[in-house]
């Protein structure tokens, strides 16, 4: 299931053919009346993605209506709690947020959605995607779910006023964590926050980033299927850089979520945040230009890797208008659907169709990083965990974070492994 390089190749080969196929609008779902679509795209820049999309689908839908069943928490915080519950009393939305991966795998099952592989052959979208995403997206043969993105979760985000003032070279790039202590070192002297950082799921997500850095692409990716030991003394030294980092933090983190952290560089309060690209979406919706106002770099030592994530839209069991949901599902899928929604959310399309042209220059780094660079599966969103070992290794995450114990944080880490490998 996991994305190898080949993604790049079949990337490259699937956009040469592409010029033959159909342009992918409008689509034939339809019928009357609504679609609640459910996301934890509720506010702020996040939103302003999701307007985008749900543009283009009223657009190609002028009889069915959009009903937006957001709900708060980066990461699908709190999102994933309430659609849990709504799943299990049989209380579907007309379709619902799943990241490509593991998390779709729970989701498949729990039989909590349908297959939709034979939209996929009617439609032609088995031509659309990268043929490595359509791997993570595919259960024993099926498919179960349209991506509407393709997000990356190791960038570095930076202020290079605040840099400039602490003596930083605000071009300088990283080859190691080690290089980048000097520069947070620096920062911190200059009274400015080094490193800006929000509540649990943002933790493991810098966590995740660390692992990447610290062991490389193979022994990271060797973490989700066992071949990599997790009370190994390679995991023990990343562990330590990982604590060592969260030294440089803000100390209201837990009661912050990723805007808010993020908005700590834009505002100038931070020198750097580590965060997925959606932080893209924050820094273009308040007119910031790229280059100048922030700049952006890989995580140090994962220079070379594109930690992955996908966001993509089921069909549920029991789906109060299915007809509806297709229309939603075909949108998505569309070409003209993609290039609006990711242009406004900071990620880039996965219909290699879409036309990017007109993308920023961040979103345009991100775009040749995913056809040169080796594809990993991201923790913090869904791609590389199911959900129950994700909320295992978040709740050792959260633990270490007020008692800093570092083996602490490893026994907890290994038990989670060792309860989710087995089963
Ligand atoms: C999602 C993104 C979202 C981010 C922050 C990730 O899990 O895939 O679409 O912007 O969380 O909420």
């Amino acid at each position: 299931m996991r994305i190898t390089r080949r993604v790049g190749a079949a990337l490259v080969a699937t956009a040469l053919l592409s010029v033959a196929a159909c342009g992918g609008g409008g689509g034939s779902g339809s019928g009357e009346g609504e679609v609640e679509v459910f996301t934890w795209w509720a506010e702020g820049s996040e939103k302003e993605g999701l307007d985008a999309l749900v543009g283009v689908f009223e657009e190609q839908n002028p009889d069915l209506e959009f009903v937006n069943g957001a709900v708060a928490g980066g990461a699908g915080s709190e999102a994933k709690n309430v659609l849990a519950s709504r799943l299990q009393t049989n209380d579907p939305p007309g379709t619902f947020q799943a990241h490509a991966g593991a998390e779709l795998t729970d989701y498949i099952v729990q039989d909590d959605i349908e297959p939709i592989s034979d939209m996929y052959e009617e439609k032609g979208w088995n031509e659309l995607f990268p043929e490595g995403l359509l791997e993570q997206l595919d259960q024993d043969g099926e498919i179960y779910s349209v991506p509407s993105n393709i997000h990356r979760a190791n960038v570095v985000w930076a202020n290079p006023a605040v840099l400039q003032k602490a003596g930083v070279d605000p071009e300088a790039t990283y080859a190691s964590l080690d290089e980048w202590f000097a520069a947070l070192d620096k920062v911190e002297a200059s009274g400015a926050i080094p490193l800006s950082i929000a509540t649990d799921w943002t933790q493991v997500h810098l966590l995740e980033t660390v692992l990447l850095a610290d062991l490389g692409e193979e022994a990271y990716n060797g973490l989700w299927d066992g071949s990599t030991d997790w009370g190994s003394a390679e995991v023990t030294a990343a562990l330590e850089d990982y604590a060592k980092l969260l030294e440089y933090t803000n100390s209201d983190r837990q009661s912050l979520d990723w805007p808010d952290a993020t908005q700590l560089v834009i505002d100038g309060k931070a020198g750097f945040n580590v965060m997925g690209d959606w932080a893209e979406a924050a820094f273009a919706t308040q007119d910031k230009e790229f280059g100048t106002d922030y700049v952006t770099f890989p995580v140090p030592g994962t220079d070379g890797v594109f930690d992955f994530l996908a966001d993509s839209f089921t069909m549920p069991v029991g789906a109060p208008n299915p007809g509806a949901t297709e229309a939603w599902l075909d949108t998505v899928a569309s070409a003209e659907g993609q290039t609006a929604f990711n242009k406004a959310k900071g990620s880039i399309p996965a219909n290699t169709e879409a036309d990017t042209s007109d993308f920023g220059p961040y979103q345009q780094t991100a775009i040749e990083s995913f056809q040169q660079d080796a594809i990993v599966s991201s923790l913090a969103h869904g791609a590389a965990a199911s959900v129950s070992w994700l909320t295992d290794i978040t709740a050792a995450v959260s633990k270490f974070g007020s008692t800093g114990d570092v083996a602490g944080l490893q026994e907890g880490l290994v038990s989670a492994a060792e309860q989710h490998l087995e089963s």
